[in-house]
């Protein structure tokens, strides 16, 4: 016999608690699905992606832009945006070198930009948004790091 005792409990506690994770993993794969992180994202070549995505700034329809961006050590490109009433502005955004991170202040515009990624984010701007705002980057990306920043016009 090889467990004795309180050890048999123990092991008995041990067992029942693999099942209940193994069912809890099995029960949220089964209501969320099995995902891969960010699996729709559009992949991008870092080599490629200046000319590929076509950095700058669209407006697409009245109000309503897409702004390409790249990242690289230590600066944004482009780093000097300006729009002209905007509505809602979608941001993509991606790497040519290491991980970065675009924010613009004062908003809740914040995501990780990855190299051979294109991340997404929409700004719905508040109507009362105007002037310059700063972007910063805010994932270590070397010694420039504190140096990248970038400037959002807003003209209304
Ligand atoms: Cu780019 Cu820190």
């Amino acid at each position: 016999m090889p467990f004795h005792g309180e050890e048999r409990i123990w092991v008995g506690v041990v067992a029942a608690m693999a099942v209940i994770f193994l069912a809890a993993l099995a029960y949220a794969a089964w209501v969320v699905g099995l995902q891969v992180p960010g699996g729709d994202v559009q992949l991008v070549e870092p080599q490629k992606a200046l000319q590929e995505l076509k950095p700058g700034v669209r407006e697409i329809a009245p109000g309503r832009y897409e702004v390409i961006i790249v990242a690289r050590m230590w600066q944004w490109f482009p780093s000097n945006i300006t729009l002209v009433n905007p509505v809602e502005v979608k941001f993509r955004l991606t790497a040519l070198d290491v991980i970065h991170g675009f924010h613009i202040v004062g908003t809740n515009v914040n995501v990780m930009v990855f190299p051979g990624y294109v991340a997404e984010i929409t700004w719905r701007v508040p109507q009362d948004a105007k002037g310059k705002y700063l972007v910063v980057c805010n994932e270590y990306c070397g010694l420039g790091h504190q140096n990248m920043y970038g400037v959002i016009n807003i003209i209304r």
